[in-house]
């Protein structure tokens, strides 16, 4: 059975007010596309086809017009709505139904995955073997903002941390988690933490006591970003935009990833170019069944 996939596009995004005051930050721009798309694409990339969208219910509408029922590219889209930010946790409660039997992966929408190797890594969980939990783990500067991955003295994981004042490491949990479908029955079972949220780093531990949480150290060669606050999300809009003038190639577009997986056709991709011919976007598109790599 295929992995499925859960985007959470939820919250209130306070620390980006006045701009998501009336509309979810994971529509704001980051360069040249919505926010979503990269979180969106990272999910293609890695195999995944049925995906859940979770939303708050006054932007699901807005959701669904940006991406449909995801048949466009290849894929199956649905959306659910998440009443109030109650935890990232909250997702495989939501989402029960819509995982089933599966196994899952979870990734946050305002998460930016790009560099080497990524999607190969992404890959090699989408199998049928897979059992427990994997995590990725990113050197910052700032761990006190995150969950953080706490070694004994033997070099083993004793614990994830959210966010501890004083980190003991600084190797913070990105917001891309592998689970086996006993992520379900974990999430029924935990409590609010104290801020009142089901906690994705209880589950985390959860895997962890059972020997079965596994945490993929993420190269300095990829980058991770969040664009939770001004300049982060501003620094994701630049750092997207020197990468793609330098290369003219574009980093998370959902056309070229389905067209790249061989899930859309030539004809199909040209269909979806020409409804946006008049961006360079669109153009970019078009110019990609003409070229060779
Ligand atoms: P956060 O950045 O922790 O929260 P937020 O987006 O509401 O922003 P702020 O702190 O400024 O108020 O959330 C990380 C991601 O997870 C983001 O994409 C929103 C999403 N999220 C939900 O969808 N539901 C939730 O209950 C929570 C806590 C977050």
């Amino acid at each position: 059975m295929n992995r499925k996939g859960i985007i959470l596009a939820g919250g209130n995004g306070t620390r980006l007010h006045p701009l998501t005051l009336t509309v979810s930050k994971q529509l704001l721009p980051v360069y040249d596309k919505p926010m979503i798309y990269y979180p969106l694409t990272t999910l293609m990339l890695g195999g995944i086809k049925e995906i859940l969208i979770i939303t708050t219910s006054q932007d699901n509408k807005l959701f669904k017009k940006l991406l449909g029922d995801g048949s466009q590219f290849g894929l199956s889209i649905t959306y659910l709505i998440q009443k109030n930010p109650g935890g990232l946790a909250q997702a495989f409660l939501i989402g029960e139904e819509f995982i089933g039997d599966s196994n899952v992966t979870l990734i946050l929408g305002d998460n930016l995955f790009h560099g080497d190797e990524l999607s190969k890594k992404l890959r090699c969980h989408n199998n049928n073997n897979f059992e427990g939990a994997t995590i990725f783990g990113y050197p910052v500067k700032d761990p006190e903002r995150y969950g953080v991955i706490n070694f004994n003295k033997e070099g083993k994981i004793e614990k994830i941390e959210e966010k501890p004042s004083e980190p003991k490491s600084s190797l913070a949990v990105t917001g891309l988690y592998f689970y086996d479908n006993t992520v379900i029955k974990k999430a029924k079972s935990i409590k609010p933490s104290d801020r009142g949220e089901l906690e994705i780093s209880d589950i985390n531990n959860l895997y962890l006591k059972e020997q079965k949480l596994k945490v993929e150290i993420l190269s300095r060669g990829v980058a991770w970003l969040d664009t939770g606050k001004f300049d982060s999300l501003h620094d994701a809009g630049g750092y997207i935009r020197t990468l793609e003038n330098r290369q003219g190639l574009k980093i998370a577009s959902p056309e070229e990833a389905a067209w790249r997986m061989g899930w859309i056709s030539n004809q199909e991709l040209s269909h979806l170019a020409d409804k946006l011919a008049k961006s360079d976007y669109g153009q970019y598109l078009h110019n990609l069944i003409n070229e060779s790599f």
